[in-house]
């Protein structure tokens, strides 16, 4: 028996698991459901063999064992808290909710449901950031002391995407405060988050920020850095630098082709993969692949809704460092005041 899937969201990310999960040999996509009627949603529908249906018709079907929840940012919760209601698996896209309060709440909910739930933090899945903390892991690289993680996308997004976003910290920051989670594996004491609108005047009137800088410190006193730009001149830039006692470790961007050219007058070589669609192909098969086999067989994803949780605690006080201009001294039972 193949398990059996709902779609939640037929836009840009949810395209993307959609495709990868009707490519799974194990998966049926059943049903896509978006409120939204598009050419777009319908093509989709016919391309995977899924049924455009309502909400409630993929909730009340017993034969449904696993949604994806690949909407908008303020449906999530709610869809996964009917989820949890309902007894189905879920794989939710980050973040969890836009508030922090309702995404404690809805952890507790799906705790006490007993579903297993996966968050969409792809990066995990990637290969190079994945062999970076199997490096750090095995204890080869020595201690991690010093991480440094740049992610700068190569245009701003249009207005309308950032208004539901939750904004910069919640919709891109949570990504590298996963990741950093995920590497320096230790409580994390403080936070120290800078931001301006240097880019769009479109974001700084939607009342978000387009360019950010966060530190954060653990408890033994290891650092992490992090900046995030809205724009990147040389298109999607994603690298980090792990800087461990007994040697460093990169993650560069991955060139669209490693096609190079050299003239007395100098070197060229092509820019990185555009976009996390391309760049991140791979991680996004890998993690659908993941969720499939956390339906079929229990298996632990790389990421839960626990990880989610706690990316967007480390979240909540970059916000609040950034809005109070001081650092915030943190725990791992901080909220948001
Ligand atoms: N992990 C990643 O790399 C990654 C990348 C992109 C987006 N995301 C996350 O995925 C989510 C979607 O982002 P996107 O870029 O695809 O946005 P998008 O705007 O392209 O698509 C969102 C879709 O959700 C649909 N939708 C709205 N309400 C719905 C509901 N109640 N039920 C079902 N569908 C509904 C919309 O009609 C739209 O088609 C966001 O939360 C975003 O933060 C994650």
């Amino acid at each position: 028996m193949p398990i059996r899937l709902a779609i939640f969201g037929a836009g840009r990310i949810g395209q993307v698991h959609a495709r990868n999960a009707a490519a799974h040999p194990s998966v049926e996509v059943a049903y896509l459901v978006d409120p939204v009627a598009s050419p777009g949603r319908d093509t989709l529908a016919t391309e995977i063999g899924a049924r455009v249906v309502d909400a409630d018709a993929a909730f009340a079907d017993d034969r449904i064992d696993g949604v994806v929840v690949a909407s908008s940012t303020d449906t999530h919760a709610d869809l996964v808290a009917r989820a949890a209601d309902a007894g189905k698996a879920v794989f939710c896209e980050k973040p969890i909710s836009l508030d922090f309060a309702k995404t404690e709440a809805l952890a507790e909910r799906v705790r006490n449901a007993g579903i297993p739930c996966m968050l969409g933090f792809q990066r995990r899945y990637d290969a190079s950031f994945r062999a970076v903390r199997d490096r750090i892991a095995s204890g080869a690289a020595g201690r991690l002391e010093h991480l440094m993680m740049q992610s700068r996308d190569p245009a701003p997004p249009p207005a309308s995407y950032v208004r539901t976003s939750g904004g910069m910290f919640r919709d891109t920051a949570i990504h590298d405060m996963d990741m950093a989670r995920f590497l320096l594996d230790e409580e994390i004491a403080s936070v120290y988050a800078v931001g301006s609108c240097l880019i769009s005047k479109e974001i700084g009137a939607a009342g978000d920020i387009d360019t950010l800088m966060i530190v954060l410190k653990t408890r033994s006193g290891r650092l992490a850095q992090v900046t995030n730009c809205r724009r990147g001149p040389m298109g999607y830039d994603q690298r980090l630098e792990a800087l461990c006692s007994e040697e460093v470790l990169w993650v560069e961007n991955r060139p669209q082709t490693t096609m190079r050219t050299a003239r007395p007058e100098g070197a060229w070589a092509a820019a990185p993969m555009n976009y996390f669609i391309e760049r991140f192909a791979q991680a996004y098969r890998d993690e659908m692949n993941a969720f499939a086999e956390m339906v079929e067989t229990g298996s632990r994803p790389l990421a839960d809704l626990t990880d989610g949780l706690e990316a967007q605690r480390l979240v909540e006080a970059a916000i609040e460092s950034h809005r109070t201009g001081l650092p915030i001294e943190f725990a791992p039972d901080w909220r948001p005041q």
